[in-house]
């Protein structure tokens, strides 16, 4: 089973370091697309380019099964139109958890941080909305621009990164948020300075976990229990080794491609 992962860059290293942990037999292909990133400031119409490009790259080089877009960027603004375009590959997306949020919030104040793509999408904004109406709770709503190049610089608890989350983060500590969705693959990275700056006091929501359990879900035939998994990592532009290595927990050759 071939799966292709992408993101702009180290952030979906989170999900992929899951799907090493529970999938067995899985050949993973994973893209970092630093020379365009970051995706959360760029326009719709870029962002389904750049995805495009990336899955006829993976069908082409690697003849992928199946497709996970590990970005919750490109999923809010590409997914509809890669299924319509490769209607026989497996595609899975990643969106912002708000359900498991609001069903964690004792205080039914739940936070959301996202990329300002990722906010103004028409797919976050209709669940938001329906989710609202229908649990009756506050959504705190903060784009955070800039932090996905101080966390692909490493800098995830540097005195510029904390003062950032600072800014973002004081009207929801004040407002008694008890739980944080991340809605942007690289957040799980700074969730230690998150904590410091709520005061250790919250509830970080990722979904690693579910996109895993849905790759198992509609690949499990294909995957051979017995056999081990693999990963390639190839990257567009610039990305940190080091960073690589403490995100999986292990060296990494990365192969520099041009799309
Ligand atoms: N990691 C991505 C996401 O989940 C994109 C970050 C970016 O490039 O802005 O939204």
């Amino acid at each position: 089973m071939k799966i292709g992962v992408f993101d702009s860059g180290l952030g979906g290293l989170t999900i992929v370091k899951t799907m090493l942990e529970n999938l067995h037999g899985a050949d993973i292909i994973y893209i970092a697309d630093t020379a365009n990133a970051p995706y959360g400031e760029k326009t719709q119409k870029q962002i389904i380019d750049f995805s495009a490009k990336i899955t006829q790259y993976f069908i082409d080089k690697f003849h992928i099964d199946a497709l996970v877009i590990a970005c919750n960027t490109a999923t809010s603004a590409a997914i509809k139109e890669l299924r319509v375009k490769y209607k026989n590959l497996i595609i899975i997306g990643t969106e912002p958890g708000l359900k498991p949020a609001i069903s964690h919030s004792q205080s039914k104040k739940v936070g959301v941080l996202a990329t300002p793509a990722t906010l103004n999408g028409e797919k976050y904004k209709l669940l938001r909305d329906e989710l609202s109406r229908q649990y009756k709770v506050d959504i705190f709503e903060q784009a955070c621009p800039g932090l996905v190049q101080q966390i692909e610089n490493g800098e995830l608890d540097t005195p510029k990164t904390i003062s950032m989350l600072q800014n973002w983060l004081s009207s929801m500590r004040e407002a008694g948020v008890d739980a944080i969705v991340l809605g942007c693959t690289h957040y799980p990275l700074v969730g230690e300075s998150i904590k410091k700056v709520m005061h250790n006091d919250i509830n970080l929501i990722e979904t690693s976990h579910a996109i895993t359990k849905r790759v198992n879900e509609l690949c499990n035939n294909s995957m051979k229990c017995d056999n081990e998994n693999s990963l390639k990592i190839l990257s567009t532009g610039k990305i940190s080794g080091s960073m690589v290595e403490m995100i999986l927990g292990k060296k990494y050759e990365v192969e520099h491609i041009n799309i």
